[in-house]
């Protein structure tokens, strides 16, 4: 057998894609990704955790079948029914007739759905609590809601102290030779991983803290994401990033968001950024959203404490990237953040009122704003600082 093992009898089957360019049609993957499939051997029977999006299928089954030469699998467990994950249930099915599809109501529901199984005798229904015995290895199911579809669970193997925790912990970048964390340098999958959080999963931070508490009494010696590494040796360090996120518990730092047609826009994003630097302010992101892709800038707002935004008024709306990112933190019910405005206009001051109706109405502490006329003068500069001192003592006494 030709499987790479992560712990006795826990396998990894998983597939890298470094070809597609845009994650669920949306988030660039300048590192690719990986799907996470993991097989479980005990004395008696083995499982299959979660399969591979569909356009990988071959190469999955291919290694499950001839590389690994495996002939038999007794169960197919779905943590989480995203297509990315369960994309291919039915081809597996095909080459393992036999195997019993293990899910909760919602999972199997999906399975229907999505890929039109419908005969029963394909299914284990299980519940919370609820667990399978491979022989010397168990597999115990624990409902995690909303982590990040309705049906997501996560599978614990006590034997392995091993958590296949779905979405959970997961990150963009493909596996470039190594499983886990202590085999490889992880700078990038940490940041990754915080911008899978804030882009796929940040809506629903109640979900996963709730989803936190459940498993925090489990001993983990490996935490088993269905995208990147497997954590073991940074485990701490990753539990404490996503319990931050979930509890929108930001990061010292400050992102500035805007959109520019002409420059002068531009120049009161940098204003700003020079003079809270001034100021102290030592971690600073500035992002152009006309031609900065929404992701890195929805991670970075999701990350850091402070958040000012800024665009022109446009056909008397907000610049439209710049409302569209406003939009994405609706979405995403941001919290706990100090914020400020600004906004460039010819002749109606509409951005600046909107920008700042958005972010007051949403709850956000917010320190002022500035409505530029047309182009950068004393006054705007010294609003500019203005607000930007009051800005930075509302950061400081956080
Ligand atoms: Fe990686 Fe929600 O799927």
């Amino acid at each position: 057998m030709n499987l790479r093992e992560i712990s006795t009898g826990i396998f990894y089957c998983g597939v890298n894609d470094r070809s597609t360019t845009l994650f669920e049609g949306l988030w660039p993957l300048p590192y690719g990704v990986s799907y996470n499939s993991y097989l479980v051997k005990g004395s008696s029977a083995s499982a299959l955790i979660d399969t591979v999006e569909i356009g990988h299928s071959r190469d999955f089954l291919n290694y499950l079948r001839h590389t690994a030469g495996i002939g038999k699998i007794d169960y197919l467990i779905i943590n989480h029914m995203e297509p990315d994950h369960s994309g291919s249930i039915p081809l597996l099915l095909d080459m393992f007739p036999q195997i019993k599809i293990v899910g909760n109501m919602k999972t199997i529901q999906m399975i229907r759905g999505f890929y039109h199984i419908n005969d029963d005798a394909h299914f284990i229904e299980i519940k919370e609590g609820e667990s399978i015995s491979l022989g010397d290895k168990t597999l115990e199911f624990i409902m995690t809601p909303m982590v990040h579809w309705p049906e997501t669970m996560m599978t614990y193997c006590p034997e392995e102290k091993a958590l296949f925790s779905g979405d959970a912990f997961g990150s963009f970048g493909a596996l470039n030779g190594g499983l886990i964390d202590d085999d490889m340098e992880c700078g990038m999958y940490i940041e990754e991983m915080y911008r899978y959080y804030s882009n796929i999963v940040g809506k629903y931070g109640l979900f996963v803290t709730k989803a936190l508490s459940k498993t925090a009494h489990l001993p983990l010696d490996y935490i088993c994401s269905t995208h990147g590494p497997v954590w073991h040796s940074m485990i701490p360090q990753v539990i404490e990033i996503v319990k931050r996120l979930a509890a929108w518990q930001p990061e010292p730092g400050v992102t500035i968001v805007y959109g520019s047609m002409y420059g002068n826009t531009a120049d009161v994003a940098d204003l700003f950024a020079i003079e809270l630097n001034r100021l102290g302010i030592r971690n600073i992101k500035v992002h152009n959203a006309t031609v900065e892709n929404l992701s890195q800038i929805i991670s970075d707002a999701f990350r850091y404490e402070g958040l000012i935004v800024g665009a022109p008024t446009y056909s008397n709306e907000v610049f439209p990237p710049v409302q569209t990112f406003l939009n994405a933190m609706r979405t995403r019910e941001i919290k706990n953040k100090v914020t400020a405005a600004f906004g460039n206009h010819g002749w109606a001051p509409l951005a600046t009122k909107a920008i700042s109706a958005t972010l007051e109405g949403m709850g956000l502490e917010f320190a002022g704003s500035v409505a530029m006329r047309q182009s950068m003068d004393d006054q705007t500069a010294a609003e500019v600082k203005a607000v930007a001192a009051r800005f930075a003592s509302l950061l400081s006494g956080k």
